[in-house]
C-alpha cells in the first residue's frame, strides 16, 4: 500500500478559488493517493464565497482574516500567523499555492520556514516591473524562489523560469487552470434546468439587449488608485455620452479605493450599469453576452480568448502577454484619450473588430489541473525512492 500525499490547499481571494477550485477536484477524484486539506485565509470575504459557493468547495479551515480597507502590512501580519497555525495543525506533505497574491506569497513563505515543501500553480508569469502589478510582480518572484514544483501555465513563463535558473526537474508546463475553471462553470451552466437561473442573470438579461453592444469592464489594481482609475473612468464616461447604443456594464471591486471614485465619477449615468461583484455564474454569463472587456483583471485576460472576446487591457505592464502578441487583446495603458480611440475603433470599425476575436486560447486546455495532479504523483514517488 503506497503512503498518500497529505496536500493542504490554500487560498484567499476570489481568483484563486477560482483557479484552485479545478484543482481541488481533480485531488478529490484521485483519493487513493491523496489526503486534502482545504484552507481560506479570508482575505477576502464576500467575493471569495461566492466561488465557493458557485464550485460547491467546502474549506475545512477558514480563517476568515479580512478586514475593511486592509493594508498589504496588517493582512500580511494575519496570514502569517493564521498559517503557520494551520500548518501546526495539517502538517502536510505539501502545500498548493496559486499566483501572486499576499495569501499565497506568505503562505509559501510560512511553508518554508516549516521546512514544508510548496507547489506553486500558474508559476512564471512575470512583467519584471516590480512597481507594476504590485506588489504581486514581487510576490510571485519570491514564490519561485520558494517553491518545489512549478506549475507554468506557458512555454513562456517556464522560459522565464528557467532564465531565472529554477531547477528545470521542478518546472512542469501544465496551461493554466483557469481555463479548467471556466469549462467546469460552462458545462454546469448548460446543465442547469432553465427554472433556476441566477436571479443576476434574470436582473442581465433585462439591461443586455440585442441592439445595444455590452461593454463589460473590471478594475481593480493597486496599481491604478488614484489618477489612473479617474482617467479610465472619464473614458467610460465620454464614450457612453457619444454612443447612446452601447451599454457599459461594471461589476466593481469591492476595495473602497476602487468603488468610491468610480460610483463618484460613473454613477447616474444612463447607459452605465455599476453592479456589486458579480457571482462566478452571472459574470460568465455577461462576458459571453459582451461585445468586448475592457479590464485589468489578470484571470479576464486569460478567460477572454475562450469565450472569444476582444480584450482592451487597462494597464501599462501586462504578463499575460501571450493574447496581446496574438493581436487578441491590446495593452492601452490608463491614457483616458488612448482608451476613448480604441473603444471608438472596435465600435465603429467592424474589420479590426474581427481581427480581435481569438482563434485559440493561448493560456489553457483544460488540462492543466490534471497534469498537476500526475505531476505530484510522479513527483512523490520519485521523493520515495
Ligand atoms: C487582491 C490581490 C490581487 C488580486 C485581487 C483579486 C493582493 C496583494 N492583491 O487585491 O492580486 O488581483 O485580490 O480581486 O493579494 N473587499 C471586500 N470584500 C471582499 C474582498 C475585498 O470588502 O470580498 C475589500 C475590503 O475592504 C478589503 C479590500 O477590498 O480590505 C482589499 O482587499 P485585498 O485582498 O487586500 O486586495 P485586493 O485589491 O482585493
Ligand atoms: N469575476 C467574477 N465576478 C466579477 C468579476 C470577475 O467572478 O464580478 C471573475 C473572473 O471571471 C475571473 C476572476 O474573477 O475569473 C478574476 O478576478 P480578479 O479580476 O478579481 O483578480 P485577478 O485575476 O486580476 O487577480
Amino acid at each position: 500500500m503506497v503512503k498518500k500525499i497529505k496536500i493542504l490547499v490554500s487560498f484567499g481571494t476570489r481568483p484563486e478559488g477560482i483557479k484552485l477550485a479545478p484543482v481541488i477536484k481533480e485531488i478529490e477524484k484521485n483519493k487513493d493517493y491523496f489526503i486534502l486539506s482545504i484552507c481560506s485565509t479570508g482575505q477576502h470575504r464576500e467575493m471569495l464565497a461566492q466561488v465557493i459557493d458557485f464550485f460547491e468547495i467546502k474549506p475545512d479551515i477558514n480563517l476568515n482574516l479580512m478586514t475593511a480597507n486592509q493594508t498589504l502590512s496588517e493582512i500580511s501580519s494575519r496570514i502569517i500567523q493564521g498559517m503557520e497555525d494551520v500548518f501546526n495543525q495539517t502538517s502536510p506533505d505539501i502545500v498548493l499555492v496559486q499566483g501572486d497574491t499576499t495569501t499565497a506569497f506568505l503562505t509559501a513563505f510560512v511553508a518554508f520556514y516549516g521546512k514544508i515543501r510548496v507547489g506553486h500553480v500558474e508559476a512564471g508569469l512575470r512583467t519584471f516591473n516590480k512597481h507594476s502589478p504590485f506588489p504581486e510582480e514581487i510576490n510571485r518572484q519570491l514564490i519561485s524562489k520558494i517553491a518545489d514544483l512549478h506549475f507554468a501555465p506557458t512555454e513562456k513563463a517556464k522560459e522565464s523560469l528557467l532564465n531565472e535558473g529554477t531547477d528545470e526537474n521542478g518546472i512542469i508546463l501544465t496551461g493554466n487552470t483557469v481555463v479548467d475553471a471556466i469549462l467546469w462553470g460552462i458545462d454546469k451552466i448548460d446543465k442547469k434546468p432553465e427554472k433556476d437561473k441566477s436571479e443576476d442573470i434574470k436582473l442581465l438579461e433585462k439591461i443586455v439587449s440585442p441592439d445595444k453592444k455590452t461593454i463589460l469592464v473590471t478594475m481593480h489594481r493597486r496599481e491604478s488608485f488614484g489618477e489612473e482609475i479617474k482617467n479610465v473612468c472619464e473614458a467610460l464616461k465620454v464614450t457612453a455620452s457619444k454612443y447612446k447604443n452601447i451599454n457599459i456594464i461594471y461589476p466593481v471591486h469591492l476595495n473602497p479605493n476602487v468603488s468610491r471614485p468610480v460610483h463618484e465619477i460613473l454613477g447616474g449615468i444612463k447607459n452605465i450599469k455599476l453592479f456589486e461583484p458579480l457571482g462566478y455564474e452571472p459574470f460568465l454569463w455577461l462576458m459571453n453576452k459582451s461585445y468586448f472587456i475592457i479590464t485589468d483583471s489578470g484571470g479576464v485576460q486569460e478567460e477572454a480568448p475562450t469565450l472569444k472576446k476582444p480584450v482592451l487591457v487597462i494597464r501599462k505592464f501586462t504578463e499575460r502577454s501571450e493574447s496581446v502578441e496574438m493581436g487578441i487583446s491590446k495593452l492601452l495603458g490608463t491614457d483616458k484619450e488612448n482608451i476613448i480611440k480604441n473603444m471608438r475603433l472596435l465600435l465603429d470599425n467592424e474589420s479590426e473588430y474581427k481581427k480581435m476575436i481569438a482563434y485559440a486560447n493561448p493560456y489553457g486546455d483544460g488540462k492543466a489541473s490534471r497534469r498537476i495532479c500526475k505531476a505530484m504523483k510522479e513527483y512523490f514517488k520519485i521523493c520515495a525512492e
